[in-house]
């Protein structure tokens, strides 16, 4: 090989090596150029310890979770960092850890996108409810510990490295409960590091999520003596505001609240968001009830007013994201019983009707005979025939 002549056209001198890890190629800027018109423009940088980027666990998340881009990027860099800690040898300089509380309304993505993430990640993961750590008086913490554990196939050292979510950490607020404060120590005492079940909690990474409703009302009372309207303020902006004192007073003990450093705010989900969240993920509700009927050689299509429809409705339940599954599963019922049993349906339209006034849906059949059943609910008018 000669030194300086680009090994991929052999011409012009090399200007440039690349990609040193896997046995140095060396080339001129021509042959760099017409790379960059077949790749990407831009080349990611490959993280030099071979884990994923933060960049990288976001656009994983970004595949399943619609906007809440500030939960997103400060869980990336959390993860990343924590795989960092756990590769590194201990010495010299610490890496502590940063534990996440994650501050956004019911049904925002919370749990959603510690679950997504759980997908992305090759360390292991499991999901815990402060409201069940309450009621079994902090017992079940060991219970959480568990499943973390069988998530690592059984292997202690593995848990160790693992991540754990707990979810409706809020609950464990003074004004909810008062044995919440109990159960706060009993977990910071998790947090801080114990050995449980077998397992040394002292470098699993915990992020805590709840909806702490009426938070603003106490950095209202702080920045502004109450006078401070928050309407229409987004939650992620007005989470940058939050102080520990804040948490404090909303009924936290201040050594747990010491202990998830790291605030983020998760924004309540408008009308477009819902619609984005029932059709752009690769696991979008509208795309799952699509393949449900292609399983039965049925096309089903959703008007873009019904689709509105259903957000606009989830959005009047308050429960986020999470009423579009309830709406959805209510209105489809009546066709989901139906249709797979009509060999001539071909095509089911579902049009804002159906979900304003749980009217018909448009059916094409292929056959001008459907099935007796099926024509029970199809208004006449509606029948396409295609003979
Ligand atoms: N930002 C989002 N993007 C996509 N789907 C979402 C989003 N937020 C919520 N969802 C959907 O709503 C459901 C309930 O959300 P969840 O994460 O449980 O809410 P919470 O914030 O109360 O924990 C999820 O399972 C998911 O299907
Ligand atoms: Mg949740």
């Amino acid at each position: 090989m000669n030194k300086d002549l680009c090994d991929l056209c052999k011409v012009n001198l090399a200007t440039k090596v690349s990609n040193p890890s896997s046995g140095r190629i060396q080339v001129c800027d021509a042959c760099i150029i017409k790379m960059r018109g077949i790749q990407k423009p831009k080349e990611e940088r490959v993280s030099t310890l071979g884990l994923p980027t933060p960049s990288e666990i976001k656009a994983h998340l970004d595949e399943y979770v619609i906007e809440q881009e500030d939960a997103k990027k400060v869980i990336s860099v959390a993860v990343y960092n924590h795989y960092k800690r756990i590769q590194d040898s201990g010495e010299g300089v610490q890496l502590g850890k940063s534990n996440i509380l994650m501050i956004g309304p019911t049904g925002s993505g919370k749990t959603y996108v510690c679950s997504m993430l759980a997908k992305a990640l090759d360390v292991p993961f499991t999901i815990g409810d402060a409201t069940s750590i309450l009621s079994s008086g902090g017992r079940d913490i060991e219970a959480m510990i568990e499943k973390l554990l069988a998530a690592a196939g059984g292997d202690p050292k593995k848990a160790e490295r693992g991540i754990i979510y707990i979810d409706e950490i809020d609950k464990l607020a003074e004004r909810y409960s008062k044995t919440g404060k109990r159960v706060q120590q009993a977990l910071l005492k998790c947090i801080e590091g114990s050995i449980i079940a077998g397992v040394d909690t002292g470098n699993i990474l915990f992020i805590v999520g709840g909806a702490f409703v009426d938070l603003e009302f106490v950095i209202a009372d702080r920045i502004g003596g109450g006078h401070i309207n928050f309407e229409g303020v987004m939650i992620s902006e007005l989470i940058k505001n939050v102080t520990p004192g804040d948490l404090k007073l909303y009924g936290m003990i201040p050594e747990f609240v010491g202990r998830v450093p790291i605030y983020v705010g998760l924004n309540e989900l408008n009308v477009q968001a819902l619609i984005d969240i029932l059709t752009v993920p690769k696991n979008a509700l509208a795309q799952q009830y699509k393949k449900m009927f292609a399983m039965d050689d049925v096309e089903l299509e959703f008007t873009i007013d019904a689709l509105a429809k259903v957000a606009q409705l989830a959005q009047k339940l308050k429960t986020g994201a999470r009423g579009l599954r309830t709406i959805m599963e209510d209105r489809m019922r009546e066709v989901m019983f139906h249709a797979p049993s009509n060999k001539d349906l071909q095509k089911v339209t579902i049009t804002a009707e159906v979900i304003t006034d749980r009217a018909s849906p448009i059916f094409d059949f292929v056959y001008a005979n459907p099935d007796p059943e099926l024509a029970e609910i199809t208004p006449k008018r509606e029948k396409k025939l295609i003979v």
